[in-house]
């Protein structure tokens, strides 16, 4: 077995909170999922279309579940994370836009993640930025690697992965093929290519 690794103490804490000005000029704050998030979290779930809840959920949800979001929105110490990207406004009268979470294995220094940047929002860099949150953390926390399965139609997503230097591997799954996209955090970080 691999000896756990000790963790790094990061020059900025991935906790912070973040004051963004987007591309379209709306302002937004990244910070930490806070527990008066999840009315905002189950309102604005409503507002999402079907293809991006397919993407993130793998399968078609209605809404929900009250024990899921009570998880989301109270991480626990040191075994997950959550980000979000939010209105300028306290939490809980701020609407969430965008989410990305990483969840320690139970018995090991790997972690899965799963993230969503509403149509709302999308194209204007957050995807990128809650997701180097999220290794920010996973390095911080001594997590070796950081895995998603993610449905082999989801070009933003795969995209997004293999601009970060995610792997692939190939899986399949009831109805769809997934891809397995696996991020090694011992190895060098890849540089960002310019914008086209
Ligand atoms: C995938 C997703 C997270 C991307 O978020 P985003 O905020 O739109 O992404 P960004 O603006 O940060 O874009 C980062 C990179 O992703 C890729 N990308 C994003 N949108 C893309 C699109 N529509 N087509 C192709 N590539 C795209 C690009 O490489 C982009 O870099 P560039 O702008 O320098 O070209 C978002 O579309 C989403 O939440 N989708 C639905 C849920 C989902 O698929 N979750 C993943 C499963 S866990």
């Amino acid at each position: 077995m691999k000896p756990l690794r000790q963790p790094r103490r990061p020059s900025r804490r991935p906790e912070r909170t973040e004051v963004r000005r987007l591309p379209d000029r709306r302002e937004v704050w990244v910070r930490p999922v806070h527990p008066a998030d999840a009315g905002p979290i189950a309102g604005g779930f409503a507002l999402l279309n079907e293809e991006e809840v397919r993407r993130r959920y793998l399968h078609p949800v209605k809404s929900l579940d009250p024990a899921y979001l009570r998880r989301l929105v109270n991480p626990e110490p040191g075994r997950s994370f959550a980000v979000v990207a939010a209105e300028p406004l306290p939490p809980g009268q701020a609407l969430v836009g965008a989410l990305a979470r990483l969840s320690r294995d139970p018995d090991g220094d790997g972690a899965e993640f799963a993230i969503l940047v509403s149509h709302f929002l999308a194209g204007q860099g957050l995807g990128r930025l809650l997701m180097d949150r999220l290794v920010e953390w996973a390095r911080a926390n001594g997590i070796r690697s950081i895995r998603g399965d993610v449905l082999e139609d989801n070009v933003p997503m795969l995209a997004l992965c293999r601009l970060m230097g995610f792997r692939t591997e190939r899986k399949t799954a009831p109805g769809g093929g997934l891809v397995r996209v696996v991020l090694d955090l011992d190895a060098p970080r890849k540089r960002r290519m310019p914008r086209r």
